[in-house]
């Protein structure tokens, strides 16, 4: 008889011949900061997680060196919004001094990602600017992300976490990069962006104003190959890193775009799938950190190589602790 049993017989043996690993260095974590806040506040749905003062989450990146978190993503929640989100663009806005301080304190000591879309500053909450009949106008919206691009490169960011899902967004945001001699910065394409009910805590973490929804950008759950054609997109256009989002319910996504990606692919751990976890292990139902644990796993197993989650911090100091 083939006994597969027999190389589960003790932790050191699964250790040895276990396919997957999580380390600190696979982990980036979403850090909110919000323009006039005197107290950090935690987010509704996102226990544990908070909005971060100008000054608190300066704190937290001391934290995420510390434990070997090797990345950060940086939202910022202004304190104005308009219908063009002028304030994602403006040279001394709330994301680029948050990008600034932490790249000036920092250095090269963590790879700082700036989200570079425009719906936490739009007065409507979209992605992009709407044009005359209300709609979300693609080309108008790549000129303000062009120039967002530029603002957040010159404040310090090391890479760009492109998450419009505006068609060509990868390959504007490039050579309005290029043409302003930042060359180095970075794209961390959001390639393969589902429109996902997923995200409603982040909508709280960010205060969105969004009323409706993204469908006529974000991609439908019901597709597949699109998927593919985003990411060869993006690639094609100059994207670093191609990110697919969310992460559990497209596991099969992740799983194709890692065969055929020649950049680094990377899966978000949304708002909602952390929600999730962190409910049902409050009322009981669940052990949270083997939960937490084996997601972690599924989407390293799955192929990506990066995992953006909120847990990342938690996470990379119980690894440290766990390793002898
Ligand atoms: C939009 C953006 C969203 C998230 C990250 N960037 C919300 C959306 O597309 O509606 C969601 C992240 C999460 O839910 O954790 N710029």
């Amino acid at each position: 008889m083939i006994r597969p049993r027999r190389l589960r017989g003790s932790s050191k043996l699964r250790e040895m011949v276990a396919e997957t690993s999580l380390l600190p260095q696979h982990l980036i974590q979403p850090v909110f900061v919000r323009e006039g806040l005197t107290e950090p506040r935690e987010i509704a749905g996102m226990p544990g997680v908070l909005q971060h003062t100008e000054d608190s989450y300066l704190e937290y990146l001391d934290e995420l060196v510390l434990a070997k978190v090797p990345s950060v993503m940086f939202f910022a929640v202004p304190e104005v919004r308009d219908e063009l989100g002028t304030e994602a663009y403006h040279p001394n806005g709330i994301l680029s001094r948050v990008v600034r301080l932490a790249r000036e304190r920092f250095g090269d000591q963590l790879v700082i990602i700036a989200d570079l879309c425009l719906d936490e500053f739009t007065s409507h909450g979209h992605c992009g600017v709407l044009d005359d009949h209300g709609a979300v106008d693609n080309d108008a919206t790549l000129e303000l992300y062009c120039k967002m691009a530029e603002v957040l490169a010159k404040a310090g960011a090391h890479m760009l976490g492109t998450s419009g899902m505006m068609d060509g967004q990868v390959g504007a945001i490039r050579k309005a990069l290029d043409s302003a001699g930042c060359i180095d910065v970075g794209i961390l394409a959001y390639a393969a962006k589902y429109a996902s009910a997923f995200y409603g805590p982040f909508r709280n973490a960010v205060e969105s104003e969004l009323a409706g929804d993204r469908k006529t950008y974000q991609q439908d759950y019901r597709n597949r190959k699109e998927s593919l054609l985003e990411v060869e997109l993006d690639i094609e256009q100059g994207a670093d890193i191609v990110m697919i989002k969310p992460a559990l319910s497209y596991l099969d996504i992740v799983s194709e775009v890692s065969k055929i990606s020649s950049v680094p692919v990377a899966a978000y751990v949304v708002s909602g799938e952390y929600a999730m976890v962190e409910a049902a292990a409050a009322a009981g139902f669940i052990d949270r950190l083997p939960a937490i644990f084996e997601m972690l796993y599924s989407v390293r197993r799955a192929g990506a190589q990066i995992i953006c989650t909120y847990w990342a911090l938690e996470i990379a100091r119980e690894i440290e602790k766990r390793t002898p």
